[in-house]
């Protein structure tokens, strides 16, 4: 089995690039279907959840020609069916996205199901309650897909009755070349939505308000060629941010958005990290102990939930007691028991735990139960000294790129070892 393994107790320290969003990209590829030209798309990340979205777009008929690692070309008019491959899309829970951009280019889409994550159910009600507002028919066929029709799509109002992400996200993929005004409501506001507000817009889309809680689609009827390049991500970046404190190191995280850092970066300071803000660059250090606090997740501008096991490390080693809140996810702390296994006193109840600071972690052989308990255990044995295992990394290259190469450029002990060969 491939893993990672960490020799811990090493100081990071140097300069970190961070790639194109994980969360952004997965929506914007899907929204290059919309487009009645061929597309191109810069920094896009070299991860596992890009080489399935071009698998996807390719098994549709697109022409997808990759320029190199981290820019391609995708040519969407020669799309020949609206079914979607049945095995990669359930190898990916964002695949859904391709529903709405299908719905969106032809009105019509057949997609598998999305599975469901270590987090909880992960249900689609609202991504269906809008294309039913568009006014598509949504019918559930044999084999865990569903398929969604319509001869044309209108504009109408949406409410979203929780903020969502995948809502909002699919709910404009079908609304921009619906007929009409499409109104999102409670729509999420994290700033990979604005990406794909403003990817659409750069082939002529008419999407007003992203980034706040009401978007305003106006159809169109012709979206031309765009070229676009993807934002940096937040949540790696975040993730980078919580190493350096972790290690008492001193890193230069670049190519970043300050302003989508600003929920993680207030909480670090709080907890007694230094953190100084560039145009497109933050540098972390520390090196006096870390304070307790208390951390609720929300929607964007809140705390990310996406930042919550990794923020949970640097608890584990505060003074004091702190209290983590999951506003998003009905049960995201499993890591816990992996945290605990290495030394830490973390106790869960419902959707809230209670850290207790620890002198230090020790090292162990733990597990990644999704992508960002994952990267959780990583930062974990960077601090924990001793070597520590870590196994189902595949979860960790769905949203890392290059996580090995980037950490030992920081100065890490961290090798990929594939323990059936050793
Ligand atoms: C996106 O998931 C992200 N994934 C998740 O990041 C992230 O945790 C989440 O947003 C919240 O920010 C991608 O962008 C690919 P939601 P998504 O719809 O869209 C409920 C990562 O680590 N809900 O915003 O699936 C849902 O149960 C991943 O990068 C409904 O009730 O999340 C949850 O409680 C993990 N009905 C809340 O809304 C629906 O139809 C927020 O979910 C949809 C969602």
């Amino acid at each position: 089995m491939r893993k990672y393994r960490i020799n811990g107790g090493v100081r990071l320290s140097g300069a970190v690039d961070i790639s194109g969003a994980k969360n952004a990209v997965v929506a914007i590829l899907p929204a290059a279907l919309l487009a009645d030209e061929p597309c191109r798309i810069e920094n896009i990340p070299n991860i596992k959840d890009v080489a399935t979205s071009l698998l996807l777009l390719e098994s549709l008929g697109a022409k997808v020609d990759r320029i190199n690692e981290h820019t391609v070309e995708i040519d969407p008019t020669t799309v020949n069916t609206c079914e979607v491959n049945d095995d990669l899309a359930r190898s990916m829970r964002a695949s859904y996205y391709f529903i709405g951009a299908l719905l969106g280019k032809s009105g019509r889409a057949r997609v598998p199901m999305p599975g469901g994550c270590w987090f909880g159910e992960r249900p689609m009600d609202l991504h269906l309650k809008g294309f039913r507002a568009l006014g598509a028919e949504v019918t559930p066929v044999e084999g865990d897909c569903i398929e969604v029709q319509s001869n044309q799509l209108m504009g109408n109002s949406i409410y979203l009755d929780t903020v969502s992400v995948g809502a909002t996200v699919n709910i404009m993929l079908a609304a921009v070349r619906a007929m009409g005004m499409t109104i999102i409501e409670n729509a999420a506001k994290e700033p990979h939505i604005v990406d794909l507000a403003n990817f659409l817009n750069t082939m002529g889309a008419d999407i007003r308000g992203a980034g706040t809680d009401v978007i305003k689609i106006r159809g169109s009827q012709y979206l031309h060629s765009a070229h676009y390049s993807i934002i940096p991500d937040q949540i790696e970046a975040g993730t980078y941010m919580a190493m350096a404190v972790a290690t008492k190191g001193d890193v230069l995280v670049r190519n970043v958005i300050p302003k989508h850092l600003e929920s993680i970066t207030a909480k670090l300071i709080e907890m007694g990290a230094w953190v100084e803000e560039m145009d497109d660059a933050v540098r972390v250090r520390c090196n006096t102990p870390l304070q307790r606090c208390n951390i609720k997740t929300m929607p964007h501008p809140g705390f990310p939930t996406d930042m919550q096991p990794q923020i949970a490390v640097l608890l584990c080693l505060a003074e004091g007691v702190s209290h983590i809140t999951e506003g998003i996810w009905e049960n995201r702390f499993r890591y816990t028991e992996e945290l605990n296994r290495m030394g830490a006193k973390i106790e869960v109840n419902g959707n809230s735990a209670t850290i207790t600071g620890v002198e230090k972690l020790s090292a162990a052989n733990v597990t990644s139960y999704d992508l960002r308990a994952g990267a959780a255990m990583v930062i974990a044995g960077l601090a924990a000294e001793g070597v520590t295992e870590i196994d189902n990394i595949r979860y960790i290259e769905r949203g890392y790129e290059n996580i090995v190469q980037k950490l030992v450029r920081l100065g890490a002990e961290i090798s990929l070892i594939d323990d059936d060969e050793e």
